[in-house]
């Protein structure tokens, strides 16, 4: 499913609804060039999932963990890259929260089977961006049928 997103405020909005959506334990992949928008699509989550705290980019920590309805584990494992480092991803993917990895390509073998894979990409507008979920599995395959409801 292709969605075009015209502002940041509505990519949060998107955000918001895919985290009332969510379950614990549930996974969400980010693709995306640098400044495609995988961060402020995170805050949206965050909103959704009842975070207060100011969500930030965590490039240099891995993962952040913020308290919210549910807990939301931000990651960026942009840092990891090629290393293929087990952070113990596990202890995250099926815990209480919900995972948003942004550049999860980088932990491909750590991820888990049941996930929703997004993928933001830049338009030649720079307020636009396109965005195509993926839905893994039939949980996701639900919400993002959902979404056209
Ligand atoms: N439609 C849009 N959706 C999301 N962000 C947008 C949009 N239009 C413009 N932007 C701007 O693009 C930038 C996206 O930055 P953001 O930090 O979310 O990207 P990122 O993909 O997380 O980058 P990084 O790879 O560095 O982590 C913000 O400055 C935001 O205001
Ligand atoms: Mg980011």
């Amino acid at each position: 499913m292709k969605i075009q997103l015209r502002s940041p405020e509505e990519t949060k909005t998107l955000g918001q609804r895919i985290a009332k959506l969510l379950h614990p334990g549930d996974v969400i992949t980010l693709e995306g060039q640098l400044g495609a928008g995988k961060t402020t699509f995170t805050k949206g989550i965050a909103s959704g999932l009842e975070v207060k705290r100011h969500i930030t980019s965590p490039t240099f920590t891995i993962v952040k963990e913020y308290r919210g309805k549910m807990p939301l584990y931000h990651m960026d494992v942009y840092r990891l890259e090629d290393s293929l480092e087990d952070i113990g991803f596990d202890e995250y993917f099926h815990g209480n929260g919900v995972s948003v990895v942004e550049w999860a390509g980088f932990i491909e073998p750590f991820l888990p089977e049941n996930r929703l894979d997004i993928s933001i990409q830049y338009t030649d507008n720079e307020d636009i961006r396109e965005i195509d979920l993926y839905p893994r599995g039939s949980h996701f395959e639900q919400v993002v049928n959902e979404l056209h409801g």
